[in-house]
């Protein structure tokens, strides 16, 4: 797997960057990113959805977006998680992604995966890191007593949930606040932060020095 850019025969639309939206189920951040990339002042194009769950509500709601949506199946792959990302690696490639966005995407990747996408792989985690990494973040929240609780974009790095912070978002705990609750709270703040937070990112990536 080379790391370097390439330009797709479909080439970015008025100069955006085309993103890959990696799901395993609901996809309601990527319905968001897919929202926001409507607007003409948007600085990316979805170009691919790809989820591990042929299942996932999320590829419906992909297509009916009419953005191209792809189910890539881990199961046949067995323990063969590498063989299995470069299936993805592949799909994401051959559509000519430039960044790849974690939406959901409820597997832990293997380091081949993170070092091809290193610093142009971001993710959402429903919780303010570096609280809570991994898995039953609200309800850690609300059984630490937490008066606040959110959600991190970072980029994604061999550690889990562990990348640089590109941007939060805070919501209040409230009393009497159960994980279903304060997980729907998070969720509408979810899908604010990151499609901002993957603009403001891919506005500075084209501003940086090389
Ligand atoms: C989101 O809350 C996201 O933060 C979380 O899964 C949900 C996916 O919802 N991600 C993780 O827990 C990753 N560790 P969606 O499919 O409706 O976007």
């Amino acid at each position: 797997m080379s790391g370097g850019d390439h330009v797709h025969p479909a080439a970015t639309r008025q100069g955006k960057a085309r993103v890959g939206i990696l799901i395993s189920g609901a996809g309601s951040n990527m319905a968001a990113i897919i929202e926001a990339a409507k607007a003409t002042d948007y600085p990316a194009d979805v170009a691919l959805v790809i989820s591990n769950n042929p299942e996932a509500p999320g590829l419906a709601l992909a297509r009916a977006a009419a953005v191209e949506a792809l189910a890539i199946d881990h199961r046949p792959f067995g323990k063969d998680r590498h063989a299995h990302e470069l299936a993805i690696d592949s799909a994401l490639r051959t559509h000519g992604v430039e960044v790849v966005v974690l939406a959901g995407y409820m597997r832990i990747l293997t380091a081949h995966l993170v070092r091809a996408w290193e610093g142009r792989m971001l993710n959402i985690h429903p919780s303010l890191l570096p609280k809570y990494p991994g898995l039953d973040t609200h309800a850690r929240a609300i059984a630490a007593g937490d008066a606040e609780a959110g959600c991190t974009v970072h980029l994604v790095t061999e550690g889990v949930d562990e990348g640089p912070v590109l941007g939060q978002a805070r919501v209040p705990v409230e009393a009497g606040d159960t994980p279903e609750t304060l997980s729907a709270r998070v969720r509408v703040a979810e899908h604010r932060l990151y499609p901002e937070a993957l603009a403001a990112f891919i506005r500075q990536r084209k501003t940086a020095p090389v």
